[in-house]
């Protein structure tokens, strides 16, 4: 590619002009092929994050990294789903939302990616299952949801490797909060999925990358915008990340909880939000009439046993061995690794809790090694937390709200900083939905 053509292109970023759009797909192609000076990708990428680009130009981009690599072709995709979150604290949706729509007779192609913050992404949790194999390549990902329904590949650079590049790029030049940027790492490799119907959970709140409903609205505008224009039927749901999802937060903890919640047995904050999004795929698609009739028919496939057996099913496909997905599905904890301590935090107040600092304890589980400080690090799988109370829940003084996973000693600051991360109030409050609004 010509550099005269990419110093073009940032010109016009930079004069909020519209970039040439066969220069625009030359550049993707070149970047996808690694064959282009990477000080001049450095460049253009600063400029679409100072200035930003329209609607119209992210659509473009998002497609011309769709396009950069593989793209599952499904001879009619009306049955082929999947949901993306901006990841929160405990947000373990996809271990159980993609058997529990292949239950409910959807395909579930779902390609994950490691977590860089302060949390394990979806691919940690299942790498916590022994024996669990995240990297398969497009066709094995078709042919495994062909057989069973649903798979959960790690992101690979068979699928839009043009990401791949940029995102690398975009780390160490400070260039990764801009909403055009994010928009198409994320939707092209949702789109490359072949996707009928995708459902996007948009985070927001303290424990968040969105804070504010602004920033949270213009996040799921700009990424419905592009999904929808790629012919996706793409729905954005807001919902409040302030304190942590579920009772489980830490890898195989996580994989604990979602079990529980395939058993029937799991936190209802989680099964809430899981049927949240299952209930939207569900209706999208004709397989429900209604969110209370999709609500209905996911209970069924929780209480017969169904969702679990696809879970088990999918863990076998992806390199389990039967007896430990049987073991897992029966008794994950006789399965999944343990810390050496288990640390009991008790509560100085009596009263109702209203407030858990997600941040706080999830930054003190990264640093006990559940989740990374740089992409090399790795990620401890039995170190995190178990909330014993919900929010909203009465508390006295003494009980124990917290039992914190970890396998080297915790400092006085650690304790300190956990045993701060409860707050109570003396009067009882209304706790709100976790869904804030729906962009479509
Ligand atoms: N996840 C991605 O895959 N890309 C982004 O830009 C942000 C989150």
């Amino acid at each position: 590619m010509k550099s005269d053509d990419v110093e073009l292109l940032i010109q016009q970023v930079q004069s909020s002009n519209p970039m040439d759009s066969a220069i625009l797909d030359n550049f993707i192609q070149a970047v996808a092929q690694r064959s282009i000076d990477i000080k001049l990708v450095e460049r253009w990428l600063k400029a679409v994050h100072s200035n930003g680009i329209s609607v119209a130009e992210t659509t473009q981009l998002t497609k011309g990294m769709m396009l950069s690599g593989a793209v599952i072709d499904w001879s009619d995709n009306a049955l082929v789903v999947d949901k993306h979150s901006t990841g929160g604290v405990g947000d373990k949706m996809s271990l159980m939302l993609a058997p529990i729509l292949a239950a409910c007779g959807l395909k579930v192609p779902m390609l994950a990616g490691r977590g860089l913050g302060h949390t394990g992404g979806t691919i940690d949790k299942l790498e916590a299952i022994p024996g669990f194999n995240c990297s398969l390549n497009p066709l094995q990902m078709k042919t495994q949801v062909e057989a069973i329904g649903c798979c959960i590949a790690a992101q690979n650079d068979a699928i839009a490797p043009a990401d791949g590049l940029l995102y690398a790029i975009r780390d160490v030049t400070d260039t990764i909060d801009s909403i055009p940027l994010i928009t198409a790492s994320i939707i092209s490799k949702k789109a490359a999925e072949g996707l009928g119907t995708l459902v996007l959970d948009v985070k927001c709140g303290k424990a968040a990358f969105m804070q504010t409903l602004e920033d949270a609205t213009g996040l799921a505008e700009s990424m419905v915008g592009a999904a929808k224009g790629l012919g996706i039927n793409t729905v954005a749901q807001i919902t409040q990340m302030d304190y942590p999802i579920g009772q489980y937060v830490g890898n195989s903890l996580e994989v604990l909880g979602s079990v529980m919640v395939l058993q029937g047995k799991g936190s209802k904050d989680t099964l809430d939000i899981v049927i949240l999004q299952c209930a939207e795929l569900l209706t999208r698609t004709g397989k429900a009439e209604s969110h209370v009739q999709a609500e209905k028919i996911i209970s069924q496939v929780i209480d017969n046993g169904m969702a679990l057996e696809k879970f088990k099913h999918m863990c076998i496909q992806q390199g389990v061995d039967q007896i430990t997905a049987q073991k897992l599905c029966e008794n994950p904890q006789d399965v999944l690794t343990q810390s050496a301590h288990i640390t009991e935090i008790k509560a100085q107040d009596t009263g109702y809790i209203c407030e858990i600092d997600s941040m706080m304890l999830a930054d003190i589980a990264r640093k006990h090694g559940a989740g990374r400080f740089s992409i090399e690090d790795e990620i401890i799988a039995e170190i995190g937390f178990e909330i014993c109370f919900e929010r909203g829940n009465q508390i006295n003084s003494g009980d124990v709200w917290l039992k914190f996973h970890h396998n080297e000693s915790l400092t006085e600051e650690d304790l300190n900083k956990l045993t701060n991360s409860l707050s109570t109030t003396a009067q009882p409050f209304v706790i709100k939905n976790r869904l804030i609004s729906i962009i479509e």
